[in-house]
Order: C-alpha cells, then sequence, then structure tokens
C-alpha cells in the first residue's frame, strides 16, 4: 500500500503548508526508503464543483438513468476513494482560507463521501481510515491560540478533525505553522520571531510524526 500526500495551497513558492507536508513525506522516505507516496495536488488540480454535484446526483438514481456525464463523476468519486482507502498513511496540507478549509479540500471530501465507503450512512463501524496515521499540515496566516483575538475563528482544523478523526476513524495529528502573513505583510514584522518558532516547531513536529507512521503491516503486533 501507498503512502499518500495531499497539498492544496494555491502557491508552490514559499507555502508553508507544502514545506510540511515535504517534511512529512522526507520523514516517510527516511524511514522506508522503498515506500511509495501518491502525490494528489488539490491546490493545482481541484475537483470541480460540478463533479461532485453529478456524483451526488447520480447517488439517487438507478444506474440505468444516470447520463454519461453521472457515470464519469461517479467513476472520480470511486477513483478518490480508492486512493484514500488504500493509503497506508496520508498527510493532508491545508492552509487557513477564509477562516475556514480551501474550496479545493472541501470538493474533494464532498466528492469522496459519494462513494459508500467514505459515506457516514453506509460505512463500515469505527470508519475507513481506522487507526490510521492521518497528517493534518496547517498554515495560518495570523494566529489563533487561546487569548488572541481571533480565537476559535479557525474553522478548518476542527471541521477535519471531525472528518478524518470522528468520521472516518484515523489517527489525526495536527501539524501547524501561525503567523505565516507576518513574513510578507510589513505591518506584522514584529510577529516575524513568533512566525519563526511556530514554523520550526511545526517543521519539527512533521517530522517525527512521518518518522512514527510506518505502514500498518509491518507495525508490530
Ligand atoms: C485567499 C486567502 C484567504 C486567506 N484567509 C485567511 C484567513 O481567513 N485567516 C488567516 O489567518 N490567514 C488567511 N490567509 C493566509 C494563509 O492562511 C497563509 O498565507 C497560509 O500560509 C497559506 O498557506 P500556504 O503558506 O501553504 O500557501 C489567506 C490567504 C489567502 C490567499
Amino acid at each position: 500500500m501507498a503512502h499518500l500526500r495531499l497539498d492544496s495551497s494555491l502557491r508552490h513558492d514559499g507555502s508553508v503548508s507544502r514545506e510540511l507536508t515535504a517534511a512529512v513525506e522526507r520523514a516517510w522516505r527516511a524511514a522506508d526508503p522503498g515506500v511509495e507516496v501518491v502525490h494528489r495536488d488539490l491546490g493545482a488540480d481541484p475537483v470541480p464543483h460540478a463533479t461532485w454535484q453529478l456524483a451526488a446526483v447520480a447517488g439517487f438514481l438507478p444506474a440505468a438513468q444516470r447520463t454519461p456525464a453521472m457515470r464519469a463523476a461517479v467513476a472520480a468519486a470511486t477513483r478518490c476513494a480508492d486512493e484514500l482507502a488504500g493509503a497506508d498513511a496520508v498527510v493532508l496540507g491545508a492552509p487557513l482560507y477564509n477562516f475556514g478549509v480551501p474550496t479545493a479540500v472541501k470538493s474533494w471530501i464532498d466528492l469522496l463521501s459519494t462513494d459508500p465507503r467514505f459515506d457516514p450512512r453506509t460505512m463500515v463501524e469505527g470508519g475507513p481510515l481506522r487507526g490510521r496515521p492521518v497528517v493534518l499540515a496547517v498554515a495560518r496566516g495570523g494566529g489563533y491560540g487561546p487569548g488572541t483575538p481571533r480565537a476559535g475563528w479557525d474553522h478548518a482544523t476542527p471541521y477535519l478533525r471531525r472528518i478524518f478523526a470522528d468520521l472516518f476513524g484515523a489517527e489525526v495529528t495536527v501539524v501547524a505553522a501561525e503567523y505565516t502573513a507576518a513574513g510578507t505583510d510589513p505591518a506584522l514584522a514584529a510577529l516575524r520571531p513568533l512566525a519563526e518558532r511556530s514554523r520550526a516547531d511545526a517543521l519539527a513536529l512533521a517530522g517525527a510524526v512521518g518518522a512514527r507512521a510506518l505502514p500498518r503491516t509491518r507495525t508490530p503486533g
């Protein structure tokens, strides 16, 4: 089985979430040089909103009544679900956009949820990713810790935890770098030391959790 790396940042140069997912991938490869890593770049190649709509509507129709576009959308959902269901370990890079998840991540999860394996009504008890390591590599322009003015405004991380841990049953670790906007916004220059510390801590954690993500087939016991 392969490991799955997902990215969703709009940018490549300077992307902190991609730096974190790359650190996890490096740790995977260092722990197991023969590991196969599938890379799905949702930022560069997002699931079109219409694909999810077509797959969702197809679910209400008998197979014979589905249009060719619906059948293609269902096939795309199956591929998406095969990829995730077949992953031993997963890292998902998710920037905070407009206080939520990137639409590329939302449309991927929505499409996935049209497949019976990832549909809450039909998935196996304990979830389709039960016990599997999933790293959520989050980058936020600002700071959302306790006591900050916008504590509780990050609606992406709790949502992703809900989906991957509570629904899919994965063992989730959140690796988060905050204040990333301080690197580019002169008005936030005073926050740069804080941003650097947050990034360094996140990179260290990414390496550590990546190194622990042994394939289930090779985990003792
Ligand atoms: C369209 C857009 C919306 C954003 N919205 C937020 C936001 O709501 N809160 C925040 O803290 N940062 C926000 N940011 C900043 C990003 O979270 C930050 O730049 C992060 O590092 C992006 O991830 P990346 O470094 O992997 O590209 C936004 C950035 C963009 C481009």
